[in-house]
């Protein structure tokens, strides 16, 4: 999110180097903490300080904040911040319909998590002043200030959801901007399961039984990524490698679920050597290799989420299918027992758990279910 910065009241708050002495104040800070370190320690003018910028109506948004507590007037907040020697980040300070306002001290600003700037008519966000403002990051840049010395650092725009992660380790889930080859794409991030981090590259869903031939798979390219949204894409595998060419992918994720079968699955590539050359197979950098079929070892390729509560593991018997068109690589068998499980979406069929070959007399073909893909 941009601001015009010129647009709010600037304030300047100085805490002069006097004894404070609070006690010990529920949730407060305690005092004689230095801000700022002053130029010139010889300087009778020996203090600490922070400029701040108004964000009038809006807040950042956070169920826990370093503090949180009371204040008769807005001065009083600021100078708590001031006193945390950098852990204070920025203020949200929203006016009570009692007399006063609560204060909010946040180890968090607008810069690490601009999702969490969401307006607020009776707050206000407070801004400390910092050299990020005057954009001095290059295009592809991010800009993180540093409050204690009033520095600040350049990183590369984030190119995966597990850079967006490193990045805002609070962030939650949803839709992010990350730059590919120097594009901005907007993609979903699973920030949640397994430690967070994963992109989806694939969500088709079928939301009525329908006992005729389903349509074809909705394939897409990168640039599409965001229209995951919609329940009914998935990507084009031939750009798995491109996509990992600009965000290495350690690891793929497999979700499915059909009331029919009524089990979640949910399992990821795993770090074993088997595990680790069906990931390549699967984006594309790894032929295919006849030794995945019929392969009691098959099961350690995955490693089952905390979600899924399947029974698939130790059954599966065969990974990925011989001869596959390269596009379909990613969700065409990722894994199966021949004739009772099959994973996956291929042609006609959409299988998560069960067998579902082309049999409209029995009417088991467009079955209701969803299918999710993520890469890490
Ligand atoms: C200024 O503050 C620092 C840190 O508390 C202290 O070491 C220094 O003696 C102070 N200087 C003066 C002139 O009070
Ligand atoms: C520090 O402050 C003293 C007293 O005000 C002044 O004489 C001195 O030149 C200052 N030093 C610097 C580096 O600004
Ligand atoms: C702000 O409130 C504090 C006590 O919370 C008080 O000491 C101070 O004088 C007040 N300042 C103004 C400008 O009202
Ligand atoms: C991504 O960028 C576009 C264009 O600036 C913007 O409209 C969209 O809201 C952004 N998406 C997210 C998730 O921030
Ligand atoms: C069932 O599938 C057919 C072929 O894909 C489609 O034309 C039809 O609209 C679908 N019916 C429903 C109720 O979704
Ligand atoms: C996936 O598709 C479903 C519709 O079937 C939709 O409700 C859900 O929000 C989509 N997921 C994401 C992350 O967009
Ligand atoms: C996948 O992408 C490749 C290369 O761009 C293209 O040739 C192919 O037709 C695409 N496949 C599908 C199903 O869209």
């Amino acid at each position: 999110m941009k601001f015009c910065y010129s647009i709010f009241t600037y304030f300047i708050f100085i805490i002069f180097r006097i004894n404070l002495t609070f006690g010990n104040l529920h949730r407060q800070f305690s005092p004689n903490i230095r801000y700022h370190q002053p130029t010139n320690q010889s300087s009778a003018f020996n203090y600490s300080f922070i400029n701040v910028k108004k964000l009038k109506g809006y807040i950042l948004s956070y169920t826990s904040p370093l503090a949180d507590f009371e204040v008769a007037n807005k001065t009083k907040c600021v100078k708590e911040c001031v006193k945390t020697e950098g852990l204070c980040k920025s203020i949200n300070l929203i006016t009570l319909t009692t007399d006063g306002y609560q204060c909010q001290i946040l180890a968090h600003d607008i810069y690490t998590t601009p999702r969490n700037l969401i307006t607020q008519s009776d707050s206000t966000h407070y801004i400390i002043t910092n050299k990020c403002m005057k954009s001095p990051c290059g295009k592809d840049e991010k800009c993180v200030p540093n409050y204690i010395d009033n520095t600040f650092n350049c990183y590369n725009k984030p190119s995966s959801c597990s850079e967006v992660k490193q990045l805002q380790p609070l962030a939650t889930s949803g839709f992010f901007n990350i730059t590919l080859n120097g594009k901005r794409v907007q993609v979903y991030c699973d920030m949640h399961t397994d430690g967070g981090g994963w992109m989806m590259v694939g969500n088709y869903s079928i939301t009525q039984n329908n006992f005729s031939n389903p349509l074809p798979l909705p394939v897409g390219d990168i640039e599409s990524l965001d229209q995951v949204s919609t329940g009914n894409f998935i990507l084009n595998s031939t750009h798995l490698p491109v996509l990992e060419g600009w965000s290495p992918i350690k690891e793929v994720r497999f979700f499915c679920y059909k009331p029919s079968v009524g089990e979640t699955m949910d399992f990821v590539t795993s770090q074993t050597l088997l595990g680790i050359n069906f990931k390549n197979y699967l984006i594309g950098k790894f032929a295919y290799t006849s030794s995945w079929l019929n392969n009691a070892q098959a099961p350690t390729a995955f490693q089952k989420l905390p979600d899924d509560d399947s029974s698939w593991l130790m059954e599966i018997y065969n990974l990925g299918i011989p001869n596959v068109k390269k596009d379909t690589r990613l969700w065409n068998h990722i894994a199966w027992l021949s004739g009772l499980k099959h994973y996956g979406l291929y042609r006609d069929r959409r299988e998560c758990g069960d067998y579902n070959i082309f049999e409209p007399q029995v009417g088991n073909l467009e079955q209701i279910g969803k299918w999710r893909f993520y890469v890490r």
